[in-house]
């Protein structure tokens, strides 16, 4: 597998032969005879890559300072010993009660300032200094012990940094905030300007007067509420250079830690985290609360392959079936698991691993799925774990290769905090939602897209999709002129532009940052009662959002027929410089969202990934300078056909013009010729 990273980068690389096949091992919960047919089990189903030490603190540092690594040394020896690489856990994730109880003050404090406590996990203040203290001496510990050890293929710093801690708001965190506040704005006056506190009598005269934003009797400073979520996330991956820092003193061995990119969890920036990532690392489970969880994962894939900059990554969690957290854990139909998977890897995983090996018996965990259930081998699901590990070695030649695409998508979790925060025009537009359509209507159309950061270079893209980016910079809007003007092609939905990087509104007319692109301008927002349904020229539908727009450069292409503004445009195109920029003023449902995207694409020459793909034919292709390879995911109840030529690598059978994907079945064609 490739780095991230460019040639002149010295950071070290994950290698690992083809494509890896892994899972989370919690050694801790059983016995050693278990772990010896644990192993052996391992070595069956070919798994190759094993995460360990991820909650283990209370068992290599029993008491303070007494270290106690003979399982843990027994554990890498035998996976060593059957040619299973370690993904090896730092083991701070959780602290022991011992540190807790000796030092309650590193306890979190949530919005409403009361206390978390130990006895689940992740029981600390990310800013703690001595919840640092103590992180730093074990990971010195670990690092130093098996820093050389040839076992260690990957570090895996803690576990899913922030997943409950991220935003803690007590003593020690709102000195952190001021430091870091102190440094944003240097001044008293700059920061009072950039959070408006001349609103509500907020102003403050001396830095200890602030603090986090705990819970409020009426909303909280919204701008406030932003840097604390832009410290927060700071914070998190601060503490993460903490410890990779210590491990770099010990080891070569790449270092990485497991993201969040999901449908719930928001509190990290990951674009701020590329830089410090040897290779990027997500954990993905299907979230059942949603619309629809299957292209979810597709759009999370496709993020993380963004924070890899479209190099490679790992799914570093998953589940065989179902999870445990959600109100109703659905299990895995079969072929799920293996069409999951695979849609992960079409978008560029080189590995696929799952939370857990073996399925636990006792704790919170307990009914959650793994590669080996509570009932044992003898199971439909530990045959599909097999199946699985088959098809991922028939793909080992995939490893290394990218995924192609001519369109650049702007997720931004700024927006995402801002856009969603309260006392907003509508509570029914949120930003994930909003970023989700639009992703719907590219993967009904076949369309791969790229994630980018706001701001990013677009050169190089044909269209660039920019949903609801409701907070933007002058840079990062400039970024969007520039490649319009110099010939590209940009679809921006409702609610962007509309703040600057401190919540404050660009006035003149909406949307301010995107004005004169878009050839636009708009007085005032008409949301709409969610149940309203408005009809535009052409019959298409819309819902959620309208407003008083009018064209001042552009061209309305379509315009409303009823609501609150009916006979303004409510679909605009806007000439700039060599390129078309379009404006949607409202939420299409999902089959005139199609269409206006049809004709977006064609306008801009974008071909899809392949003519055939929608929504239920997921059709993607990774490429390399000699090769490309077409991932075929059939999502349908019914058999179909692509057209393809070459070596289909899950059967070992030709294809000549015509690959026939069976209901349900995934299929990757080693294509004759390089895809242009
Ligand atoms: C992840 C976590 C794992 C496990 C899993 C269950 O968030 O990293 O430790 O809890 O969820 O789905």
């Amino acid at each position: 597998m490739r780095s991230r990273r460019s040639n002149s980068d010295v950071r070290p690389t994950f290698d690992h032969p083809g494509i890896g096949f892994g899972c989370d091992y919690n050694p801790e919960q059983w016995s050693p005879e278990v772990w010896t047919e644990d192993v052996q089990l391992m070595r069956e189903a070919g798994v190759d890559l094993v995460a360990i030490n991820i909650f283990g603190w209370s068992h290599i540092e029993p008491r303070r300072g007494e270290f106690d690594f003979a399982n843990l040394d027994t554990i890498i020896t035998m996976l060593h010993n059957n040619g299973i690489r370690v993904n090896l856990g730092t083991g701070t994730a959780s602290a022991p009660a011992w540190l807790t109880t000796e030092h309650p003050e590193i306890l979190p404090m949530v919005e409403d300032g009361t206390t978390r406590y130990h006895g689940g996990r992740q029981a600390w203040c990310p800013s703690s200094p001595v919840f640092r203290e103590h992180a730093r001496a074990l990971v010195e510990q670990v690092a130093k012990r098996y820093g050389q050890h040839p076992a260690v293929a990957l570090w895996h710093v803690s576990n899913e940094l922030g997943c409950h801690n991220a935003l803690c708001y007590d003593e020690t965190s709102a000195a952190a905030f001021r430091t870091w506040l102190q440094q944003r704005y240097g001044t008293l006056d700059a920061l009072n300007a950039a959070w408006g506190t001349s609103f509500w009598s907020q102003r403050y005269s001396a830095w200890d007067e602030i603090s986090t934003p705990k819970l409020t009797l009426s909303t909280p400073n919204p701008s406030q509420v932003i840097d604390f979520h832009r410290f927060s996330s700071d914070e998190i991956l601060d503490y993460y250079r903490l410890e990779t820092s210590i491990i770099r003193q010990h080891s070569s061995v790449p270092v990485t830690t497991n993201f969040m990119v999901t449908a719930h969890i928001k509190n990290q920036d990951y674009w701020s985290w590329v830089d410090d990532m040897d290779v990027i690392a997500n954990d993905h489970y299907l979230d059942h609360r949603l619309d629809n969880p299957r292209l979810e994962l597709s759009f999370a894939a496709d993020v993380t392959r963004g924070l890899a900059q479209n190099n490679p990554w790992l799914l570093m969690e998953s589940a065989t079936s179902a999870v445990n957290w959600q109100p109703h854990n659905i299990a895995k139909t079969p072929g799920e698991m293996m069409r999951n998977s695979i849609a992960h890897v079409a978008r560029g995983a080189d590995a696929v691993c799952f939370f857990q090996w073996r399925a636990s018996v006792q704790g919170s965990e307990k009914y959650h799925s793994a590669l080996l259930p509570h009932a044992g081998s003898d199971s439909d699901l530990w045959r599909e774990v097999l199946e699985l590990s088959h098809t991922l070695d028939s793909l080992d030649e995939v490893a290394g290769t990218t995924v192609i695409s001519e369109v650049a998508f702007i997720f931004s979790w700024e927006s995402w905090w801002a856009a969603d925060g309260k006392n907003r025009p509508s509570t029914s537009v949120r930003y994930l939602e909003q970023v989700h359509a639009a992703y719907w209507a590219a993967q009904s159309l076949g369309l791969t897209v790229t994630m980018v950061p706001p701001g990013s270079d677009l050169s190089g893209f044909r269209l660039v999709i920019v949903p609801t980016l409701y907070m933007v910079t002058d840079a990062e809007a400039a970024a969007i002129n520039d490649f319009v003007h110099n010939g590209g092609h940009a679809l921006i939905t409702f609610y962007s532009g509309i703040v600057d990087q401190d919540d404050r509104v660009r006035t003149g007319g909406y949307p301010g940052a995107f004005r004169n692109l878009l050839g636009i301008r708009s007085e005032e927002f008409a949301p709409l009662l969610p149940e309203h349904v408005v009809t535009l020229s052409n019959g298409w539908r819309g819902s959620l959002w309208t407003e008083h727009l009018r064209v001042t450069t552009a061209t309305a292409v379509e315009t409303y027929v009823d609501g609150p503004v009916a006979g303004a445009p409510a679909v605009t195109r806007n000439s700039f410089g060599a390129g078309e920029a379009w404006y949607l003023s409202t939420a299409l449902n999902e089959q005139s969202y199609d269409q206006l995207l049809g004709t977006i694409v064609q306008r801009a020459n974008v071909r899809p990934s392949h003519p055939a793909a929608d929504g239920m034919l997921e059709i993607v292709r990774r490429a390399d300078a000699s090769r490309s390879f077409l991932f075929v995911i059939n999502h349908n109840t019914h058999q179909t056909q692509v057209s393809a030529s070459g070596f289909e690598l899950t059967t070992g059978n030709r294809v000549d013009g015509t690959l026939t994907v069976p209901a349900g079945a995934v299929r990757v064609v080693r294509e004759d010729s390089t895809h242009e």
